[in-house]
């Protein structure tokens, strides 16, 4: 045994010797520009040497920027999966390379399971289940026209946040999501597939609930339901996924009602992971769940919003 951790000790790296390299998506949300940043902060309280490649939303600039770091040799890669297929031939080439990968926020599907060391997310079938339900005891047995704003096509949050909240709607025969259409992320589409949701919806009168895949594009949509004379949180209900500040401002406002907290901050536990696994050997369990809350105009908006500034937002 003593030879064991003599031989770990002398091939350990302290943090402050790592280098990791993070394949992040891009900055469609607020919340992505958070976690970017809290992955920086986090980083230099470990003294991780952090390099971060912007891949504008495009797989492809993720699947260069993972090889860029395999050949520079880093210690360890973090992946934000901006689409949950097509990652098995790059990973397979980290694995090979001996090069620890730590996923972000997003899964990929189950074939690459062996090809990553853990995961740093929440579990987004039950954000969309917390969603749902929040939804189901709002309206308590009235009739309910649901429109949805679906996150990126092929991101595992966009397709487990739909599951978890078609899987409520089903149990309960008031609720019936009547349109449903991806407004990738940003505030810019929820804004404008919103609007387009309104004109077939009888200028939004037969709206009863928005439910979004995230609050950026809630905000967007919350524009398009005051530009088309509607009152957004009043006349149609709204839940979305994030907790950004912005969403907590609307909240006080009285024109959103609620959200399920996504934590920006991956990166640390991915970090603490990494050190462990690199200093002592310890493997990390293959998922590290962060929690799923949800908020509501109950919990005092406005210091919810003071609160959130310094978490990277
Ligand atoms: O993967 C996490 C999701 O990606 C966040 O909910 C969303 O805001 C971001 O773009």
């Amino acid at each position: 045994a003593s030879a064991t951790a003599a031989l770990l000790l002398a091939t350990s790296a302290s943090a402050a010797e790592l280098t990791v390299g993070f394949s992040q998506i891009g900055s469609e949300s607020g919340w992505r520009a958070a976690e970017t940043s809290v992955s920086k902060s986090e980083a230099t309280k470990r003294k991780i040497n952090l390099k971060i490649a912007d891949a504008q939303q495009k797989q492809e600039n993720q699947i260069k920027a993972i090889r860029s770091f395999i050949a520079q040799g880093v210690d360890a890669i973090f992946l934000a999966p901006v689409v949950a297929s097509g990652w098995d031939a790059v990973l397979k080439e980290a694995k090979e390379a001996k090069i620890p990968v730590v996923l972000l926020d997003r899964d990929i599907d189950p074939s690459g399971k062996d090809l990553y060391l853990t995961a740093v997310t929440s579990d987004s079938v039950h954000e969309g289940e917390v969603a749902g339900e929040w939804l189901a005891k709002t309206v308590g047995g009235k009739a309910c026209n649901v429109v949805e704003l679906q996150g990126t096509v092929g991101a595992s949050v966009a397709t487990n946040r739909k599951k978890g909240f078609d899987a409520v709607v089903a149990k309960n025969a008031n609720l019936k999501v009547v349109r449903s259409q991806t407004g990738d992320f940003t505030r810019a589409k929820g804004k404008e597939v919103m609007e387009s949701f309104i004109k077939a919806e009888n200028g939004g009168k037969s709206i009863c609930a928005v439910y979004a895949h995230n609050d950026d594009m809630m905000v967007g949509a919350i524009q398009a339901m005051k530009e088309a004379g509607l009152k957004p949180g009043k006349d149609i209900l709204t839940v979305s996924i994030d907790a950004v500040p912005d969403i907590f401002k609307a909240i006080a406002a009285g024109e959103a009602n609620a959200t399920v907290e996504l934590t920006p901050n991956m990166a640390g536990p991915a970090f603490d992971a990494i050190v462990a696994f690199k200093e002592k050997g310890t493997t990390p369990p293959k998922w590290i769940q962060t929690e799923s809350k949800l908020y509501t105009a109950t919990d005092d908006p406005q210091k919810v919003y003071d609160s959130k500034k310094g978490l990277g937002y």
